[in-house]
């Protein structure tokens, strides 16, 4: 640890002339008056009627931000830009898979919105329905937020990876009666029908009424009459303008599926005012947004990073985002370092999986590409190694672009702890510091500040203004899942330390969450579709540390009596986790046991799990049961 804590370095000087932020002003005037400086954040937004209070929280963990402010997100983020300079500028660079591409002008983009809104509500779209988005990264996926937004429908944006039982189960959580979808979506080359991995799920979902499909790929798909409509025949038939619907800070303008420790899947909200005010500012500070840049985040929009940071943010501060659809290999190793050379990217958001995997394939990938426009680096998702980020300083930033490492989650809806890139010292492995107004501290299970070096529980001691407002539909899982973990805090499931300097290193989640190629996924989540599979009768789902990946899953299965263990089924069980939850849940390993090693109590001892998968020195086991049933599963797979 103190060795990691000793690499410090400038932000490189030339950015840091440059920076729109050169010193510690934010951070002092936050600390004077938090709620002063996101009021001041918030300007920045249009209002049709500003807040009365900026804050308030009369019922906690419930809170109101800027209280009685009225707004509209899709406003914000095309209306007022197509009323200044910024109507011709690019808002959205997309490049599709096979290499076609798109541009759209902030008026471009307001036209298509414009008319996707009155598609909707010609669908019987009102205010406050949801609606459940399932496609891949293409430009009508942003069109179709924004006309949510526009019109007060909530999105519920389902991650395009997703299997049939987890996009049943987001559709029908949340109550939408229409989705919508495309035919296909381009992955390595091949098609995902997402249309027919729909129509599977959808025969789960009894209350969704209608499916608005996009053609994307020309794949066939059944087109069930009275149900589906083509959207490109549907925005045809509609008028070209739609007013906005003037929003109430506190309604929620999304609703985002994560996982959590328990099985079932957590509907996150996120309000109007609260959220574009946090999301505006993060994105504007900590990815020093400027007029000409290309800003490029490669996550999925179908997590929270593509929502904040693919569309909100730099929609909200003018920028030009870029959306790509499809895999960085594809059809070689140099794809990403080729849409930074044609679209001139300045500021470049990835994940630390797609580090290390650029890592393994080595640096030469990187060779005879101009990456001179890169100003800027960001990682998220999970801990990033000293290794791999010197690696990404070094190789894409040539020396010459700070790196921001930014925690933060779905719930947290913006970055909480980051750098800022004109002014902090950069501790490769280390998050840094909480941005301005932001309160995170680490603590002891019973709220209690560790000393200096000492892990502990990660956790925020006041609200944020891009704070989820509740769970969709379980204001007490909102509750006990979150605040009344440990006393007077917001428990963000994270273990972390700080050093001397007050910088947070991040050490990942310390409950059943995994984190595979910074996709967060619930071990519950996986064991409950396990054990509905008619062979088996117990399942228990672990993360096993992976080089590239972070984690892959691994499953320990004990098997109902009358089934035997065969290849063939080692296989179908893969197939059947793929096919429900998703192909990044796919296990990499399936050990089949006769008994799970249990605490007296009858928890399953995923530690101990986890060492056997790890080929670990078996930890404690003093709370085990049975002595036997460890030295079974040690004789049957480590010989
Ligand atoms: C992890 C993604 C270390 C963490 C925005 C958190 C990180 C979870 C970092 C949230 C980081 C995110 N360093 N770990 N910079 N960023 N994480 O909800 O475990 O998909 O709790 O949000 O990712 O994942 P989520």
């Amino acid at each position: 640890m103190v060795s990691k804590e000793k690499m410090v370095l400038d932000p490189p000087p030339e950015f840091a002339a440059q920076a729109l932020v050169r010193d510690e002003t934010l951070y002092r005037s936050a600390s004077e008056d938090r709620l002063a400086f996101w009021a001041e954040q918030a300007e920045s937004l249009d209002w049709y009627c500003k807040w009365d209070q900026v804050f308030d929280s009369n019922d906690p963990p419930f809170a109101r931000w800027f209280v009685n402010g009225k707004l509209n997100a899709c406003f914000n983020c095309l209306d007022r830009h197509t009323q200044t300079w910024r109507k011709n500028q690019a808002a959205l660079i997309w490049e599709g898979e096979p290499g076609d591409s798109v541009v759209l002008t902030y008026q471009d983009l307001y036209q298509q919105v414009n008319k996707c809104a009155n598609g909707l509500k010609k669908l019987g779209v009102q205010r406050g329905d949801r609606v459940a988005v399932c496609l891949g990264m293409i430009p009508e996926l942003m069109v179709v937020m924004l006309a949510c937004a526009r019109i007060g429908a909530i999105h519920n944006v389902i991650f395009g990876g997703y299997g049939a039982d987890s996009i049943a189960d987001r559709i029908n959580d949340c109550g939408a009666r229409l989705v919508v979808t495309a035919d296909g979506g381009w992955r390595r080359g091949g098609i995902i029908s997402l249309k027919k991995i729909c129509d599977t799920a959808l025969r789960k979902c009894p209350g969704v009424e209608r499916v608005l499909i996009v053609k994307r790929t020309g794949t066939d798909l059944e087109f069930m009459k009275g149900r589906d409509y083509w959207y490109h025949n549907l925005i045809n038939e509609v008028e070209s303008i739609c007013e906005p619907e003037i929003m109430d800070a506190q309604d929620p303008l999304f609703i985002l599926y994560t996982s959590g420790a328990n099985g079932k899947p957590r509907g996150v909200m996120h309000t109007t005012g609260g959220y574009l005010a946090g999301v505006a500012a993060t994105h504007r500070i900590v990815f020093d947004a400027k007029d000409n840049d290309v800003f490029w985040c490669t996550a999925d929009i179908g997590w929270i990073t593509g929502h904040s940071y693919v569309v909100y943010g730099p929609l909200l501060n003018g920028s030009t985002t870029l959306m790509y659809e499809g895999s960085p290999d594809w059809p070689e190793r140099n794809r990403y370092w080729g849409i930074v050379e044609k679209y001139t990217v300045s500021v470049f958001y990835t994940a630390p999986t797609v580090i290390r995997s650029f890592m393994s394939w080595g640096a030469g990938w990187l060779d005879g590409r101009e990456l001179g426009s890169l100003r800027l680096l960001g990682t998220v998702g999970e801990p990033i190694s000293p290794e791999a980020w010197m690696w990404y300083y070094n190789y894409v930033g040539g020396g010459r672009c700070p790196v921001v490492d930014t925690w933060w989650q779905t719930e947290t809806g913006m970055i909480l702890i980051t750098s800022l890139p004109g002014v902090t010292p950069m501790k490769p492995g280390s998050a840094a510091r909480p941005f301005p107004g932001v309160d995170a501290a680490v603590v002891d299970g019973n709220g209690n500040a560790v000393s200096v070096g000492q892990g502990g529980y990660l956790v925020l001691r006041s609200p944020w203004p891009a704070m989820f407002s509740s769970l969709w539909g379980d204001t007490e899982g909102y509750k006990n899942l979150y605040w009344n973990k440990i006393n007077g805090c917001y428990f963000t499931g994270d273990g972390a330390w700080q050093d001397k300097d007050g910088y947070f290193w991040i050490m990942g989640r310390v409950d059943d969450v995994i984190n595979i190629s910074g996709h967060r996924l619930g071990t519950m989540e996986i064991e409950s579709l396990l054990v509905k599979h008619p062979v088996v009768a117990e399942a228990a789902v672990i993360g096993k540390f992976d080089e590239i990946k972070g984690q892959v899953a691994t499953l320990f299965i004990t098997m109902r009596d009358d089934y035997q263990d065969t290849p063939e089924l080692l296989q179908e069980l893969k197939d059947y986790v793929a096919d429900g939850i998703g192909a990044i849940a796919r296990p990499e390993d399936i050990y089949i046991i006769d008994e799970m090693p249990k605490t007296r109590s009858g928890k399953i001892m995923r530690r101990l799990l986890r060492d056997i998968a790890e080929g670990n020195v078996l930890g404690d086991t003093a709370a085990q049961e049975d002595e036997g049933v460890v030295e079974h599963i040690k004789e049957r797979y480590r010989g």
